[in-house]
């Protein structure tokens, strides 16, 4: 598996079906922005998306783990999209 970072920042990307996804359906599912919760954003690529679409979605989270399997990744994240409440994190999903 690779994704190339820079190659990815250069493509469109579908924002509205993400903003719908974030303020329709997950409030039907459970999810609000008054906990005090970690959340994570598996895959998160470049860090973008974490930062200036999930970290606002929930202002009262404590602690966002954002993680991506690619280190091209998680490297481009925490150079354009460090955050306090963000933790970039090298990491496959399908490990264990
Ligand atoms: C289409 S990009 C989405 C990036 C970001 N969430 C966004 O919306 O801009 C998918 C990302 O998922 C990551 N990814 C794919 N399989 C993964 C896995 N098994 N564990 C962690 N990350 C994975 C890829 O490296 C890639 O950065």
């Amino acid at each position: 598996m690779y994704f190339d970072a820079e190659l990815y920042n250069t493509m469109d990307k579908p924002w509205e079906t993400i903003l719908y996804f974030m303020n329709k359906t997950l409030p039907k599912l459970g999810w609000n922005s008054d906990k005090p919760e970690v959340a994570m954003d598996v895959g998160s690529g470049p860090g973008y998306l974490s930062k200036y679409y999930i970290l606002p979605a929930f202002p009262n989270v404590k602690k966002l783990i954002a993680m991506d399997a690619m280190p091209n990744m998680i490297e481009e994240a925490k150079v354009r999209h460090p955050h306090s409440k963000i933790e970039y994190v090298v990491a496959n999903m399908e490990d264990r």
